[in-house]
C-alpha cells in the first residue's frame, strides 16, 4: 500500500464525513445561530479526519456498510472537534492558530467556544442514539457507552487534566504513556473498535484492534510532540514550539528527540504486527501505522 492510495482513501472518507456532517450541524435561524456558527468555524477548518478515517477503515475490515460508519466517524470528529477547541482555551493551551485558522475563542469569545464545544460534545451522543447510526438497539448503546468513556475522566479528559497539571521532568515514561495513551490514545482506540463493535465482531478482533490502536494512539502523540519540536507552523496550522515553554510533559522531555523518534517507529512496527489476522484486507490500517509518525501536519 503506498503512501498516494491512503492519501486518496483519506481524502474520500474526509468528504463524505463532511457531507454526513452538514445537515446535522446546520445553521438554524434563531438567536443561537452563533452557537452553530462557531461549531462550524472548528468542524470545516480541515483536520487530518484521521479519526473518521480510522472507524470507515476498521469497519470495513468487517464489511460494514458506509451510511453507518460514517454517523460513528462523525460523532466521534465531533467530540474529537469539541476537545480542540477546549484545548486550545486560554485556561489551557492558550493557543491563537488551529487547522490554519484563528481558534474559536479568537474568532468568536471564550464563552462562546466553551458552549460550541459543549455542543459538539453532546450532538455527538445524539447522533449515535439515532436509528440510523445502527438498526441494533444494542449495538447503538455499545458505541454510546464506549465513546463516553473514551472521552470522559477515564480517558481524553482525565489526560487532558493530567496533562494540565504534570509540568516537565515530573512524570516517568510510564506515566507519560498513561497520559498520552487517555489523552489522545483513547479517541483513536474508540475508533478503531467501533467497527468491530458495528459488526458485533469476534472477541479477538477486538482484542486485535485495541492492540493495533494502543501503539497508534502513542505514535500518533510522539509524533505530534515531535512536530511541536521539528514542525513548521504554516504548515502544520498551529503554533510550534510552546510545548517545552508551559513545560509539558513529553517523551522528547526525558529521552530527547531522537530517542522518541525511535519510540514513535518501535510503536508503530508494533502496531502492524497487531494486524496480521485481518492479512491483506489491513493494509490501509498498515498504510495509518506509517502516516501515523511519518506526516508533516
Ligand atoms: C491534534 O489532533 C490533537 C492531538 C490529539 C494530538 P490531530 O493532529 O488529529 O488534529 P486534526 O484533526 O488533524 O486537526
Ligand atoms: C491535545 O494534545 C490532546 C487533546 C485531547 C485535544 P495537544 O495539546 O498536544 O494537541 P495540540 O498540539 O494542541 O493539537
Ligand atoms: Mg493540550
Ligand atoms: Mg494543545
Ligand atoms: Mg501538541
Amino acid at each position: 500500500m503506498d503512501t498516494l492510495a491512503l492519501k486518496d482513501a483519506m481524502a474520500s472518507t474526509a468528504e463524505a464525513l463532511e457531507r454526513v456532517l452538514n445537515p446535522i450541524l446546520a445553521v438554524p435561524d434563531g438567536q443561537e445561530a452563533r452557537l452553530y456558527e462557531a461549531m462550524r468555524h472548528s468542524v470545516y477548518a480541515g483536520g487530518k479526519r484521521l479519526r473518521p478515517f480510522l472507524v470507515c477503515a476498521s469497519a470495513d475490515l468487517f464489511g460494514v456498510e458506509r451510511q453507518y460508519s460514517l454517523r460513528v466517524a462523525a460523532a466521534l470528529e465531533c467530540v474529537h472537534c469539541y476537545s480542540l477547541i477546549h484545548d486550545d482555551l486560554p485556561a489551557m493551551d492558550d493557543d491563537d492558530m488551529r487547522r490554519g485558522k484563528p481558534t474559536v475563542h479568537k474568532a468568536f469569545d471564550d464563552a462562546t467556544a466553551i458552549l460550541a464545544g459543549d455542543a459538539l460534545l453532546t450532538i455527538a451522543f445524539e447522533i449515535l442514539a439515532n436509528e440510523i447510526t445502527h438498526p441494533d438497539p444494542r449495538v447503538r448503546c455499545k458505541l454510546v457507552e464506549k465513546l463516553a468513556k473514551a472521552s470522559g475522566g477515564q480517558g481524553m479528559v482525565g489526560g487532558q487534566m493530567i496533562d494540565l497539571t504534570a509540568s516537565d521532568h515530573m512524570l516517568d515514561e510510564r506515566a507519560i504513556f498513561r497520559l498520552q495513551n487517555m489523552k489522545t490514545g483513547a479517541l483513536i482506540s474508540f475508533a478503531t473498535e467501533a467497527g468491530a463493535v458495528l459488526a458485533s465482531a469476534s472477541k479477538e478482533a477486538h482484542a486485535s484492534l485495541q492492540g493495533y490502536a494502543r501503539d497508534i494512539g502513542l505514535a500518533f502523540q510522539i509524533a505530534d510532540d515531535l512536530l511541536d519540536v521539528e514542525g513548521n507552523a504554516d504548515e502544520i496550522g498551529k503554533a510550534v514550539g510552546k510545548d517545552e515553554d508551559a513545560g509539558k510533559a513529553t517523551l522528547i522531555g526525558i529521552m530527547g528527540v531522537e530517542r522518541a523518534r525511535q519510540q514513535a517507529q518501535l510503536l508503530a512496527d508494533q502496531a502492524i504486527e497487531h494486524l496480521a489476522p485481518f492479512d491483506d484486507k489491513a493494509s490501509l490500517l498498515r498504510a495509518v501505522a506509517h502516516f501515523a509518525i511519518n506526516r508533516r501536519t
